[in-house]
């Protein structure tokens, strides 16, 4: 969570994620994020329900009756994915 806030600072690079070397339980690791951000495309599903293809919609409302990731708007930060690897065998 705190690495999405630093991601979502408005001066960071979009093309850039985040890494570092942390220490947990005196173990050595480094982990990178990198930031998920709403395209054109990904409105065909998460845009204003409304606006999305019947089709689209009706598969939508079968398959996850309890979805509420609409209203997304292009270019929101909307997560990340990140990964840790261990600097131990290094
Ligand atoms: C073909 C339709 C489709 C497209 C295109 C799509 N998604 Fe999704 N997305 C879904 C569905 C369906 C779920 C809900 C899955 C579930 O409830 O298990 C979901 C879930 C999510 C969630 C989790 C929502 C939550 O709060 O639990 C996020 C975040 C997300 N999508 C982001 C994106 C982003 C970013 C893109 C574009 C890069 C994208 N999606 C493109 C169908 C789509």
């Amino acid at each position: 969570m705190k690495v999405l806030k630093k991601l979502a600072l408005a001066g960071h690079s979009r093309d850039v994620g985040f890494g570092e070397v942390l220490e947990i339980d005196d173990k050595k690791i480094y982990r990178y994020m990198k930031p998920i951000y709403v395209e054109r495309a990904c409105l065909d599903c998460h845009g204003e329900r409304e606006k999305i293809l019947p089709a689209i919609r009706q598969f939508l409302e079968r398959r996850y009756p309890h979805d509420e990731a609409y209203d997304y708007k292009e270019g929101y930060l909307r997560g990340g994915i990140s990964i840790t690897i261990s600097l131990e065998a290094l």
